[in-house]
């Protein structure tokens, strides 16, 4: 398998302080693939640095071999590369259908700060619910996001970065904040999802981890600490010291894939989650 995520020597430096280091980056085409690390260790930062929402201090990034440093946001969407965001970012007013056609509107090119007649939008009524299926949101299409429960507004933000049928989902957090149940059933919608693409997803639950991922890179301070399948990184000295070091959490966290609660950390809902874009380009 081709890497259809690679970085080399990526770097960011916010005002002096560098939150990615020297990032060499490779996800197989395919595969799932998980980014893990203490509060603060630069996961959404990488994301955001893979999907254009920051422009690297230095270093490359290539999506299916293609240099797309320095690219906005869309023009790195349309290369098939979607992801969903730490923090929830629906329209609380608008329903799971409407925000559904909305984003599958986004992907004609006309962005979504296109706000169409109802009538335009109507041609994505019935792919709009297919998408809503996929995602076991058909039965609320019409409530508005506003009123639905936590799990389900995470689910329709995954059906939101399905809308453009990417060959790659960057996730993050997808399980944060959710009660068992819910974690079960994103590790099922996330693994069907994943089927014919390439899924990235940053996760502090190592049981999520240890269920979806087929390689697992790690990362502490803005560097990648260790990268591997879920199995030799879970038994990782420097690994188990990491998070020992930052968080005082026993062995069993990160060594027992099945403990329903080994969450490695409070997702900390900050500012730094949409990014903003600090260089103009075109
Ligand atoms: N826009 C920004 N401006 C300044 N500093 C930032 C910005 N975004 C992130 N940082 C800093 O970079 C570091 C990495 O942040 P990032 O959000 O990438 O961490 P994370 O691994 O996603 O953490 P968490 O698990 O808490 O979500 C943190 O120290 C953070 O404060
Ligand atoms: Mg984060």
């Amino acid at each position: 398998m081709g890497a259809i995520i690679s970085t080399q020597g990526l770097r960011k430096e916010f005002r002096g302080f560098v939150a990615i280091h020297e990032v060499h980056l490779q996800v197989s085409d395919g595969s799932v693939h998980a980014l893990v690390g203490p509060n603060g260790a630069g996961k959404t930062t990488l994301f955001n640095l893979l999907s254009g929402f920051l422009v690297p201090s230095a270093g490359r990034v290539e999506i299916g071999g293609r240099d797309v440093t320095g690219l906005a946001p869309e023009r790195i969407a349309r290369l098939g590369v979607a992801r969903s965001f730490q923090i929830t970012t629906l329209f609380p007013a608008l329903s799971a259908r409407e925000h559904a056609e909305l984003a599958l509107q986004a992907g004609t090119g006309l962005g979504w700060r296109f706000w169409r007649s109802d009538r335009q939008l109507r041609r994505f009524r019935d792919r709009a619910y297919e998408l809503l299926a996929e995602v076991g949101l058909s039965e609320v299409a019409e409530v508005p996001a506003g009123a639905l429960a936590y799990g389900r507004k995470r689910a329709l933000e995954l059906a939101l970065a399905l809308a453009l049928d990417p060959r790659v989902l960057l996730l993050d957090e997808p399980t944060a904040g959710m009660g068992a149940e819910d974690v079960d059933r994103t590790v099922d919608l996330v693994r069907r999802v994943a089927r014919g693409r390439t899924v990235v997803l940053v996760e502090h639950n190592m049981s999520v981890v240890a269920s979806l991922a087929d390689r697992v890179t790690v990362l502490q301070q803005g560097r990648v600490l260790v990268e591997g399948p879920y199995q030799e990184v879970r038994q990782d000295p420097r690994v188990i010291t990491a998070y020992l070091g930052e968080h005082d959490l026993g062995e069993s966290e990160l060594g027992e894939p099945d403990l329903g609660e080994s969450d490695l950390g409070e997702s900390d809902l900050g500012e730094s989650d949409l990014g903003e874009r600090d260089v103009a380009h075109s």
